[in-house]
Parts: structure tokens; C-alpha cells; sequence
């Protein structure tokens, strides 16, 4: 039932503001500013180093959990694609935890990644969408993103769902590691809270969006950027609009542009650039100008304030609500999708079952 939707991606996308809620609500619990893990005693005070591992969009959530865990935690984190992981066999070190991330939990590479990691980290962790599957059994700890059944093949409201639960595992290590005071731990469950309302305001974008991909179906090549948090996110909007769209795109850290990949950009090269109004913001900018200076057609997501900053010379805004930094991410998802979802429809291309491809991928 794709609930009056043209598409279950475009249904999925919707439904973030309500799933994301339930999800939160589940490791948040009412009234106190404590994230609470299910049935465990697990203590990041007693863990040195955080190993993550996943494909895909889940392998985005990851590196972007990755600076939620360095920052907020002072953990030291290590990210890494399974396939990549699997067959490199890196050391595991002591008082480790191992940390698997699966929309479905049958992810032939990550599951294999998985058992080479049993026995040798102090603990097997997973966040997952499907509560049986072998990946959840097979875990010491397995995360229930609560985001109900995803049919779209393009990963939508579980990464979403995804960020949300590693966020609030990052809170949970801050907390036991003391890397954070009760005021900073009660400002981000607040600005948890609020996110649902957040995602809405973003999602009021959709007409802007529609119209901006309108204008990009006709593109080839397409390059994304960001910075921070915003860097992750860029290679997952990229990923989107190649499944979907069947357009070229590229991501790359905003920084990276000058060390080749601005020799790409001329006036048939849409580039998308991530970038709320906070503290990096003036070194994405000042990339965006060179990518404007060589007539590269530019698409700034920001907020009201980046944007009134940055008008001058921009083929397209997308305005976000303003949002906490921590958040920023999981509310410039939506964009990242819609803008993925538009300009695939205005292709006329099979949005819900892309060429080539599975949702679930149970074999190597
Ligand atoms: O079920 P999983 O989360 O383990 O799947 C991982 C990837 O196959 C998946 O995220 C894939 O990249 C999606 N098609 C992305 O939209």
C-alpha cells in the first residue's frame, strides 16, 4: 500500500517525521535526558575504540556516526566498507567494540564481516531494521531502528532511522565517558525531541525541490559537496540520484575540489552543496565560489541565514529550517532524497525497482 503515493520511496520519505519519533522514543524515554539501551550493561567508559562496518547507505550512516563518536564522545572510531573489511582481516583490538549497521540484517558482506569480528572484539553490536534477522542474532546487542518495512530499493527513512539511533548511541558514550556536561546531554534531547517538527519544515520543501530537479533531468554528470557532517551526507546524495536517476554523481569533500575534481566543472556541471549556516560554513562557501567562477551551476541547501549570505550567483536555494549541528544531517537527508526522487520521476525512470539492482544483497 503505498498509501496515496505515486511510489513507496516517495511514501517512505513522508513517513520520516513519524518514524523517526518512534525511534527516538524508544532510546529516550519521556522524561529524563538519559539515553536508554535495552537489556545491557554495555559502558563506553570501558571502550577504547569503536569499529563500524556496512554497505551502502548504511556504510554513510556510519561515517557519519563516525563524527558523532570522535566529537561528542572523544571516542576513536573506525569506519570501513564490508567487502573492503571482510578481506583486509584488520587487527581487532582490546577493549573494542564491533558495530554493524543493516537496513535489512541479511547483508551477505557485512554478516560475514560480522563473524570475523566474534571472538575477537569485546562486543558485537548491531543496529538494524529487522529484528530476526541473522545479522540482529548474531549480534551480543542488536539496535532496533523502528522504521517499519522499507520496500523502496533506494534506502530512504532507514538512514534516516539509522542516524537517529547512532546519534543516540553517541549520547550514550558522551554520558559514560563524561565528554559532555547534563547541559549539553539535556540540549541535544531536546533538539531530539524536536525533530519530527524539523523534518516536516523540511519536508514543506518538496515543490522547491520538484522544480529545481526539473531542471537537472537533463544533466549527465552531477557533483555533490560538503563538509563535516555535511561530507557523509554528500556521498549519500549522490549515491540516491545515481540509483534512481541513472545520472553520473560524484561526492566529494567541499575541501577536496581543488586537488583535481574542479577541473570537471563548467556550465553543464550542476553541483549540489550541502552547508548550514555554522562554523564551516564560510570555507564551503568560499569553495562554492570557485565552482561558481567557472560557470558550474550551483544548488545551496542551507538555512534562511546561509542562504541571505550566499545568494549572489546561485542557480538554486533549498531553504532547511535551522536545526542544532548534530542534527543537521538527518534533516539534509530529506533534500538529498527529494531531490533524488524528482528528478527520477521527471525522467520517468522506475523509481521503486532500479535497473541492476536488489534491495536486499545476500550474496557477495
Ligand atoms: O540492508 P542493508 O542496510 O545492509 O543494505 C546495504 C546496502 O545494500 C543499501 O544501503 C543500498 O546501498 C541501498 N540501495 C541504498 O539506497
Amino acid at each position: 500500500d503505498k498509501g496515496g503515493h505515486r511510489h513507496f520511496m516517495a511514501k517512505e520519505i513522508a513517513e520520516q517525521p513519524t518514524v523517526i519519533a518512534e525511534s527516538i522514543r524508544h532510546y529516550l524515554p519521556a522524561g529524563g535526558d538519559s539515553v536508554i539501551l535495552p537489556d545491557t550493561d554495555l559502558d563506553f567508559a570501558a571502550v577504547d575504540r569503536l569499529t563500524m562496518v556496512a554497505c551502502g547507505t548504511a556504510f554513510y550512516a556510519c561515517l557519519t556516526a563516525k563524527y558523532w563518536f570522535e566529537q561528542l564522545a572523544r571516542l576513536p572510531v573506525e569506519v570501513d566498507i564490508a567487502s573492503e573489511f571482510r578481506y583486509r582481516e584488520p587487527p581487532i583490538p582490546a577493549r573494542s567494540l564491533a558495530l554493524f549497521v543493516s537496513q535489512s540484517g541479511e547483508t551477505a558482506d557485512t554478516l560475514a564481516a560480522l563473524r570475523y569480528c566474534a571472538g575477537k572484539a569485546d562486543r558485537i553490536l548491531s543496529v538494524v531494521n529487522v529484528p530476526e534477522s541473522s545479522i540482529a542474532r548474531e549480534s551480543d546487542l542488536a539496535l532496533q531502528i523502528h522504521a517499519g518495512p522499507e520496500i523502496g530499493v533506494a534506502s530512504t527513512k532507514a538512514f534516516t532511522c539509522q542516524l537517529a539511533v547512532l546519534l543516540m548511541l553517541a549520547l550514550k558514550a558522551a554520558a559514560d565517558r563524561g565528554t559532555l556536561s547534563a547541559d549539553q546531554l539535556a540540549d541535544h534531547a531536546a533538539a531530539l525531541r524536536g525533530l519530527p517538527s524539523v523534518l516536516n519544515a523540511a519536508l514543506d520543501q518538496n515543490d522547491a525541490i520538484r522544480s529545481a530537479a526539473g531542471r537537472l533531468a537533463q544533466s549527465r554528470d552531477m557533483l555533490f559537496l560538503g563538509r563535516g557532517l555535511m561530507y557523509p551526507l554528500a556521498l549519500e546524495g549522490a549515491l540516491k540520484l545515481k540509483e534512481i536517476s541513472y545520472i553520473h554523481a560524484e561526492a566529494y569533500a567541499s575541501g577536496e575540489l581543488k586537488h583535481g575534481p574542479i577541473a570537471l566543472i563548467d556550465d553543464q556541471m550542476p553541483v549540489v552543496v550541502f552547508a548550514p549556516r555554522d562554523r564551516l560554513f564560510d570555507k564551503t562557501v568560499s569553495n562554492m565560489q570557485e565552482v561558481m567562477a567557472r560557470k558550474g551551476k550551483v544548488i545551496l541547501v542551507s538555512d534562511a541565514d546561509g542562504i541571505a549570505e550566499a545568494a549572489e550567483g546561485l542557480w538554486a536555494g533549498i531553504h532547511m529550517p535551522h536545526v542544532h549541528e548534530s542534527l543537521a544531517p538527518i534533516v539534509y537527508a530529506v533534500p538529498a532524497q527529494l531531490l533524488a526522487y524528482h528528478t527520477a520521476v521527471a525522467k520517468g525512470t522506475d523509481v521503486d525497482q532500479p535497473r541492476n539492482l536488489a534491495k536486499s544483497v545476500t550474496v557477495e
